[in-house]
């Protein structure tokens, strides 16, 4: 895995930034994995201004996100489909009918799974899968313990990750105790991942990524597995890296 650490937030959050804007300056029909998640707002920030102020295209590019959370529609104010509308589609230009979220509100998830790696599979694959991290060494919303070899599915979210999702919710109660995500081997199937992870909350999850065994106890170190990964990190997250 290359590994990136850069002096500060906005620094790591810029030279994310760069490595997409490449890859859509190069290849306008590109197909971008994304996530969501607060990392994932400067870094959607950046490549707005980028639209706007360099003329950065995404008209062609082809999206498709790593996870929703089941039961929610996508015009839930909660909903992963609205966090990228407002985070990030509308605020470039590219067309909505080649945005892709799992629908939460699927009446069967389980075929919503599988017909959305279909889905990926029609478009050619990913090409860049862009990647955050949880404190318990998730990606996606594949926790500790899930398999290395899974593929797009439903999730039971850990209480940890529910308690650190529950600050966009009234309630604890509220916060969804189920995804549809991206499994880990879709995730390694990408041509290229880029991880962005900022601030010392990250350092111990990111050590486990990069420098523990390889182990469903850290998801995220899977990505060693991956001949194509960067991790782009600030000094604090790379606090506990050896
Ligand atoms: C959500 C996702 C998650 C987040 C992770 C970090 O689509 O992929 O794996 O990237 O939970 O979230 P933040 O950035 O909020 O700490």
């Amino acid at each position: 895995m290359k590994v990136l650490i850069l002096d500060n937030a906005e620094a790591a959050v810029r030279r994310a930034a760069d490595i997409v804007a490449r890859l859509v300056g190069d290849r306008p029909r590109c197909v971008l994995g994304l996530a969501t998640g607060g990392t994932m707002l400067p870094l959607y920030d950046e490549l707005g201004r980028r639209h706007v102020s360099d003329g950065l295209s995404f008209a062609q590019v082809a999206t498709f996100n790593l996870d929703e959370y089941i039961g929610l529609p996508p015009d839930h104010a909660c909903s992963y489909h609205t966090y990228m509308r407002e985070a990030f589609f509308d605020r470039i230009d590219i067309d909505p009918a080649r945005t892709h979220l799992p629908r939460g509100d699927a009446d069967d998830p389980q075929a919503e799974s599988l017909a959305y790696e279909a889905r990926i599979a029609d478009a050619g694959g990913i090409d860049l899968q862009v990647l955050g991290i949880g404190q318990n060494g998730h990606i996606g919303f594949n926790e500790p313990t899930s398999s290395l070899g899974s593929r797009t599915r439903i999730k039971t979210l850990t209480d940890d990750t529910r308690r650190a999702n529950r600050r966009f919710f009234d309630t604890f109660d509220q916060t969804p105790r189920h995804a549809i995500t991206m499994g880990i081997a879709t995730i390694l199937q990408s041509r290229a991942c880029l991880l962005l992870a900022t601030g010392a909350a990250k350092a111990e999850a990111v050590a486990g990524m990069v420098e523990g065994p390889l182990s469903a106890a850290c998801p995220a170190s899977a990505l060693q597995l991956h001949a194509d990964a960067t991790a782009v990190l600030d000094r604090d997250a790379a606090a506990a890296l050896t």
